[in-house]
């Protein structure tokens, strides 16, 4: 009902505007509720759904529910209170870099509607680590999150690769009390270079470089691109067990451009193919879900994954769960079927299990392999 009401009427609207000012909208908005209690008790009153069923312990987190916010939507974690209230059971906000920066030169952001996907090159833009870390605190200090809070790291575009770890460890060190869980992103196709971060080398230097700080202990993910090949990401996966990662984040966007409906983006009226950036949403779906199949295999289960790309539906979502995505993450869903999306994953996830014949979401994770 809510998501006809936003696809009739608030979408037109939104999709009129230019995606990044729609986007900064709804970022106003969501601060808004995230400040304002009456704002809260609305949209928990809206789009809140709970049921034991889909509760689960991960990393000594608790996660109500296994449907979560990807990086990129609250890159500066300006609106970490509403998350939970809009019914997300976790929020990764981010990516941060330890500095400063604007991002690509505008436009950067392009909607796909006819492929339901969205092509972004926005460049890690963020108030940087230092900043975001006294907002965080500032908001911390008066309010208690409901939910787990993921904090994605990048590396600043002006730091060279060779001193990425130091980049990263910087961040890690400022944001360090603030995240449940920390994410090393070496996967987004934006910051030049950065997916040869990849390499296991690379990958295990960066890995080093924040284990001592991570005095707590707390979980280090590692989240990867859809575009690496089966036997990289079997490499990597190995090189993150080795190095005590906690779990794998699959996948990031993609730079292919096959199977694409588009032919043309219709603000600059140039090929797909020549515009730089990733794709998200439904071109990214299958293969995300290969990759979660292929890391389940690899590790036996043994390793927990976040499956995002491409989810729309409790099906989208369950098919993630049951290739061995312990917990699952939206964004683009968001942007076409507003944050009724979440409620009704959640509510197809639960009629899932019944049909299933299932006690909770935790059988479900890895099933399609049994
Ligand atoms: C506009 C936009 C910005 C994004 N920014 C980030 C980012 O800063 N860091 C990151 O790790 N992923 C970022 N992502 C990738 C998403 O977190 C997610 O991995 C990807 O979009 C696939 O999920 P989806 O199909 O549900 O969108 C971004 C995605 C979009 C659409």
């Amino acid at each position: 009902m809510l998501n006809v009401a936003y696809r009739l009427g608030v979408r037109p609207l939104l999709f009129s505007l230019d995606p990044e000012v729609a986007h900064n909208l709804a970022i106003a908005a969501c601060r808004q509720i995230s400040e304002l209690s009456i704002l809260q008790a609305i949209a928990k009153s809206t789009f809140y759904y709970s049921d034991s069923r889909l509760s689960q312990n991960l990393w000594n987190l608790k996660f109500t529910n296994p449907v979560g916010l990807a990086a990129g939507f609250d890159k500066n974690a300006e609106a970490i209170g509403a998350w939970s209230n809009l019914g997300f059971g976790f929020a990764e906000v981010g990516t941060i870099t330890s500095q400063a920066q604007a991002g690509n030169p505008k436009p950067r952001l392009f909607r796909l509607p006819s492929d339901r996907a969205v092509l972004n090159r926005m460049g890690f833009n963020n108030r940087g680590a230092a900043s975001v870390a006294v907002d965080l605190q500032k908001y911390l200090r008066a309010h208690k999150l409901s939910i787990p809070l993921g904090i994605n790291l990048g590396k600043s575009k002006v730091t060279a690769l060779e001193d990425a770890k130091f980049d990263y460890a910087e961040s890690f060190r400022s944001l360090y009390e603030f995240g449940d869980y920390f994410v090393v992103n070496v996967s987004s196709p934006n910051t030049p270079n950065l997916r040869d971060l990849q390499a296991t080398d690379q990958l295990c230097a960066i890995l080093a470089e924040l284990n001592p700080i991570n005095i707590a202990h707390k979980p280090i993910l590692v989240k990867i691109a859809p575009d690496l090949n089966d036997a990289d990401i079997i490499e990597i996966v190995k090189a993150c067990q080795a190095y005590g990662v906690a779990g794998i984040i699959a996948t990031n966007t993609t730079i292919s451009r096959q199977n694409l409906v588009t032919t043309h983006i219709q603000i600059t009226g140039k090929s797909v193919t020549d515009e730089a950036g990733g794709i998200s949403g439904q071109p990214v779906r299958d293969r995300s879900l290969q990759v979660i199949s292929l890391i389940w295999q690899t590790t036996q289960g043994n390793l927990p994954i976040i499956g995002v790309g491409g989810i729309f539906t409790a099906e989208d979502a369950w098919q993630k769960i049951i290739a061995g995505a312990a917990i699952v993450q939206v964004y683009t869903g968001l942007i076409y079927e507003s944050p009724a999306i979440v409620k009704q994953i959640l509510q197809g996830l639960v009629t899932k299990l019944e049909t299933h014949g299932l006690d909770n979401i935790q059988q479900a994770i890895g099933l399609a392999h049994r």
